[in-house]
C-alpha cells in the first residue's frame, strides 16, 4: 500500500520515491536525448556551468524562454535529437525551470517522469518503492508557479500507478491531478496545447513537441535520477 503526493511546484516535502516532471518540456526531452543514444542526461540550472561542461566535452542542451541558449548544441526540443546527433555522448541539460527540479533528490530513490512514459514510470516506481512507501510526483512549475500541464502529467503517471500498486492515500494536490488527466486523457494533445505554456511552445513553433509530449505510453522507457544524472532503467527487453 503507497502514500501518493503531488506538488505542483518544488517542495522539500520528503519522500521515499520522488518523480519529477516537467512534461513541456524537459522531462520529455530527457527521455528523448536517452532514447536516442545519450549515455546519460546531466542537469543543470545554471548556463554558465552548462557551458563549462560542454568544454569537458558533453553536448550540451537546453533554453531560455523556450529558445536554444547561444553556444548550445541543441534546445529544449526532443524532436532534435537522433543517433548521429548524440553519437553515444553524455548530455548537459540546463532549461528554465525542469533542470532545476531535477536537481537535489538524493535523499529519495528518485525519477524523472512524463506522459510517455507514464505506465514504465509506474512500474519501476511500484518495482523500487517498499510497501508502506510514500511517492511524490513534483511539478516542475513556471518560475515557482503551478503549471496545468504538469498537474495533466502527474496525474497521468499517478493513473497509471493506480494498475500496478495498491494505493492506500492521496493527496489533495494529487486528487487534482487525476482530475486534470481525466478531463485530458482522451485529448491530450488538444490539452496540453490549451494550456498558457503549450500555446507559448505553439507560438515559438514548437506544436510539434507539444504534440511529441502529449503520446501516451509511447515509451517503454522508466528514467533513474541519481544526483542530477539521469540513465534510462534497464529492463528485461534490454538485458
Ligand atoms: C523549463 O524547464 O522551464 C521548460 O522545459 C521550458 C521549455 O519548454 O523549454
Amino acid at each position: 500500500m503507497f502514500r501518493i503526493r503531488y506538488s505542483p511546484v518544488p517542495s522539500d516535502i520528503s519522500a521515499d520515491v520522488v518523480i519529477v516532471v516537467d512534461v513541456l518540456r524537459a522531462s520529455t526531452t530527457v527521455l528523448a536525448a536517452l532514447e536516442a543514444g545519450a549515455a546519460s542526461v546531466h542537469a543543470t540550472a545554471e548556463v554558465d556551468a552548462a557551458l563549462q561542461m560542454r568544454q569537458q566535452g558533453m553536448l550540451v542542451a537546453g533554453e531560455r524562454n523556450g529558445v536554444r541558449v547561444d553556444g548550445f548544441d541543441f534546445g529544449n526540443s526532443p524532436l532534435e535529437f537522433d543517433a548521429a546527433s548524440i553519437g553515444g555522448r553524455c548530455v548537459a541539460l540546463c532549461s528554465t525551470n525542469g533542470s532545476r527540479a531535477m536537481l537535489g533528490h538524493d535523499e529519495a530513490t528518485a525519477f524523472a517522469g512524463c506522459i510517455r512514459n507514464a505506465g514504465a514510470t509506474a512500474e519501476a516506481v511500484r518495482a523500487s518503492a517498499e510497501d508502506g512507501a510514500t511517492i511524490l510526483l513534483q511539478g516542475s512549475g513556471q518560475d515557482g508557479q503551478p503549471t496545468e500541464e504538469d498537474a495533466i502529467a502527474a496525474g497521468a503517471i499517478i493513473s497509471a500507478f493506480m494498475r500496478v500498486g495498491e494505493v492506500l492515500r492521496f493527496d489533495g494536490s494529487a486528487c487534482q491531478a487525476i482530475t486534470a488527466w481525466a478531463n485530458t486523457v482522451t485529448h491530450p494533445a488538444e490539452g496540453l496545447l490549451a494550456t498558457p505554456h503549450g500555446r507559448y511552445l505553439a507560438e515559438l513553433g514548437f506544436a510539434g513537441d507539444v504534440r511529441y509530449a502529449a503520446a501516451f505510453n509511447a515509451s517503454r522507457n522508466a528514467v533513474a535520477l541519481r544526483s542530477g544524472v539521469l540513465t534510462l532503467v534497464p529492463h528485461p527487453a534490454r538485458d
